[in-house]
């Protein structure tokens, strides 16, 4: 198929794009480099490198008969989200929908898009079900939300078959790809600087949570695994006409101390760590139930074990200890 990725260049999208190239899909990237790395694009690919909300840029790479897009061009940091909050519906909600404008103006009719956990709040109960309330705590959630509000309305309009895949905690590495963010605000390749003494300690933030050790648990999927959901998707909306939300996640959780203390295990350091204040806008526990994605998409996941993903971001990061170079 012929395919458009958004944000090709950035930590998930480019290893959705390498697997899409490695399955022989032809695929152009839409990207502006602002967090993505040149060095993350696959081989074979077009690049086009510009905005989401720029039509001209749009026009381009949606060119010559692409017949689906996968949208991971977004801003996703929580925290930043809370003091920019302008900025991340600029981003999420105006550049999706200057997609989707332009996907109806040429009738592109397919779209698989990164929404993510932060849609559900803090849940009132676990593992969380896609049925369960969706009341964002800050504007990143809040983001995703109206994302998947307008593909429901466009479904409905238009037509449109989607698959909004709600991530949990993306994490590890592929051979090629890994995560670089600049600057890091991500648990586990923090913890992996601290290992290597990049860093002197770890910030825990807080460990008065009501959970068993008092500090946040999350449900960590391997970015090998996310990825090849998205292609089951682009499988799902062609053969069966599927459309809907699902969740991605490992189904299992782990507090922030106990990735420390795999990650101590699997670098065989010590990792200093501090406990601090509460971070805003965290939620004490999210764990996902993805059996949703598994009936309906086919999904096994094969390399999101705690040890797998740390291991595999470790090793990465040993090959790439400044990241990608550009
Ligand atoms: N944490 C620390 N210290 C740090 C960094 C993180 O204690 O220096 C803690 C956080 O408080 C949280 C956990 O580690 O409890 C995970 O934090 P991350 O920043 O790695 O990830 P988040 O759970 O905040 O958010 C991630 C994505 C979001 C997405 C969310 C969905 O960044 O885009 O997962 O679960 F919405």
């Amino acid at each position: 198929m012929k395919l458009c990725v958004t944000g090709g260049a950035g930590y998930i999208g480019s290893v959705v794009a390498q697997m899409l190239i490695d399955e022989g899909h032809d695929v152009c990237i839409l990207d502006n480099l602002s967090t993505g790395h040149k060095s993350a694009l696959p081989e074979g690919t077009r690049l086009v490198k510009g905005d989401i909300r720029d039509d001209a840029s749009l026009d381009d790479a949606l060119d010559d008969g692409v017949e689906a897009v996968l949208h991971f061009a977004a801003l996703s940091i929580v925290e930043d989200s809370v003091a920019h909050p302008l900025t991340y519906f600029d981003n999420n909600v105006g550049g999706t929908l200057s997609i989707l404008k332009a996907m109806n103006r040429l009738g592109i009719k397919r779209f698989v898009v990164s929404s993510s956990a932060a849609v559900y709040g803090a849940p009132n109960a676990l593992p969380i079900e896609e049925t369960a309330p969706r009341r964002p705590t800050n504007p990143y959630g809040h983001s995703k939300l109206c994302v998947e509000t307008m593909l429901e309305a466009s479904k409905r309009a238009w037509d449109l078959r989607y698959v909004s895949l709600r991530y949990f905690n993306a994490g590890g590495s592929t051979e090629k790809h890994g995560e670089h963010h600049d600057p890091e605000s991500h648990l586990i390749p923090i913890v992996l600087d601290v290992a290597a003494g990049r860093r002197k300690a770890f910030d825990v933030f807080g460990d008065d949570y009501d959970t068993p050790d008092g500090t946040c648990i999350r449900d960590y999927i391997h970015i090998h695994d996310l990825a090849t959901a998205h292609v089951l998707a682009l499988g799902a909306m062609e053969k069966r006409n599927f459309s809907g939300v699902l969740n991605l996640g490992s189904e299992e959780g782990f507090s922030v101390l106990e990735v420390i203390e795999t990650a101590e295990r699997v670098t065989g350091t010590t990792i200093a760590r501090i406990i601090g204040e509460r971070r805003a806008g965290d939620p004490p526990g999210l764990l996902a139930s993805s059996r949703r994605a598994e009936e309906v998409l086919g999904w096994k996941k094969s390399h999101s074990s705690l040890e797998e993903i740390i291991q595999s971001a470790h090793e990465w990061r040993t090959r790439n200890p400044d990241g990608y170079p550009d």
